[in-house]
């Protein structure tokens, strides 16, 4: 089998330069993803639309040389399974038709949400076949405590309360909730997997804000779950976890999940991030505004987390997602520095 330098490193094998995706590659950064979105009517019609998700996955690739690419879809493709009511609306970000206590029992109940995501999987197959062999295919879902801040607020929010309440305030339901999203996710990631995903990451980008009790509760239990349900089926499936800012809790969550490399945010100090367990592959952590402002501060912080890693397995990433103010030029200057 080709050697794929980024799935090499998720299981675990230091590289002689670091492995390289860029968190979000696809999107709006991009003139021709613009272009390319300008002709869809809405931003799900994107993700349900293989020939056209399978191409603006694959634009990032010809412009820079990555190791990866990230199926193109989004993390509420599941509520939209689910039969929530999911709109991006241009400019304000997602939009949902909340959940309450009482009707959490009946999504995904007269569905098979697998059915609805379909599309979504034909676009796996067509990128298996389209990417060159040592291009490690990403595939992905958001992990439930995130996907459910989403579902409970009816959009994003930066401290979470309405999730954070709803958790304390209607715990049967809440867990009701967390169980189905358990469920699906295992069932789309495994379908990720026999499609062709090399990996899977879960994106949990709201891990902040929480109470180690709640943490356990909301974000450590439901990936565990998620990792163990997958590996069940697809044995070794190799499970990037992002716990966006977990800072204190990152070396528990990676323990107890069982993720094979740790996605950190661009807050994680160096010096704190280098000394959690060197078996450990690391994937981060640019701050993405630097990014954005270029020069030789970019260099400067590239190097910097290039050595902090340098004696462990680490994919180079942003510590979030790419901007879509990030001059094409500054991305260009990114990968010549990573790549040496
Ligand atoms: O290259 C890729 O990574 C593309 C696939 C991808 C998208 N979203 C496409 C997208 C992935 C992996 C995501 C993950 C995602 N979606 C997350 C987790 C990562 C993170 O940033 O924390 C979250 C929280 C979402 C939810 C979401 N989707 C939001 C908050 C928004 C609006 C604001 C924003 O960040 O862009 C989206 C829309 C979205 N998802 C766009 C893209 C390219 C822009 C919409 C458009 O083009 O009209």
């Amino acid at each position: 089998m080709t050697h794929k330098p980024l799935l090499a490193t998720v299981r675990g094998e230091k590289q002689s330069r670091p492995a390289l995706w860029i968190m979000r590659q696809a999107g709006r950064y991009l003139p021709e993803y613009r272009a390319v979105r300008a002709e869809t009517k809405n931003f799900l019609e994107l993700c349900y639309s293989p020939d056209l998700a399978t191409e603006v996955t694959l634009q990032p690739l010809r412009r820079f040389d990555l190791d990866a690419a990230i199926l193109f879809s989004d993390i509420l493709v599941i509520p939209d399974a689910l039969g929530q009511s999911v709109h991006f609306a241009a400019g304000e970000g997602p939009m949902l038709e909340p959940v309450s206590a009482e009707n959490i029992a009946g999504l995904g109940k007269d569905r098979d949400p697998l059915e609805h995501l379909a599309p979504v999987l034909e676009t796996v197959r067509r990128l298996r076949a389209a990417l060159a062999p040592e291009k490690t295919l990403i595939g992905f879902c958001g992990s439930p405590w995130t996907v459910a801040t989403y579902m409970i607020g009816g959009r994003g929010s930066s401290d979470q309360a309405a999730a954070r309440l709803f958790a304390l305030r209607h715990p049967k339901a809440f867990e009701a909730l967390i169980d189905i999203l358990v469920e699906t996710s295992i069932n789309y990631l495994v379908a990720q997997f026999e499609a062709g995903a090399d990996v899977v990451q879960l994106f949990e980008s709201w891990a902040l804000n929480l109470d180690d009790v709640s943490f356990t509760a909301n974000v450590i239990e439901p990936n565990r779950r998620i990792i163990e349900g997958v590996r069940a089926r697809v044995p070794n499936a190799p499970i990037i976890g992002f716990p966006r800012g977990a800072a204190g809790n990152l070396a528990r969550y990676a323990a107890a999940t069982g993720v094979n490399a740790l996605g950190i945010d661009y807050a994680t100090p160096l010096e704190f991030a280098a000394n959690l367990p060197k078996h450990l592959p690391l994937q981060g952590n640019l701050d993405p505004l630097r990014l954005v402002a270029g020069g030789a501060q970019l260099d400067e912080r590239v190097d910097a987390i290039v050595e902090a890693f340098s004696d462990r397995p680490h994919i180079f990433n942003l510590g979030h997602g790419i901007v879509p103010e990030t001059p094409i030029e500054h991305v260009e200057q990114l990968v010549r520095r990573v790549k040496g």
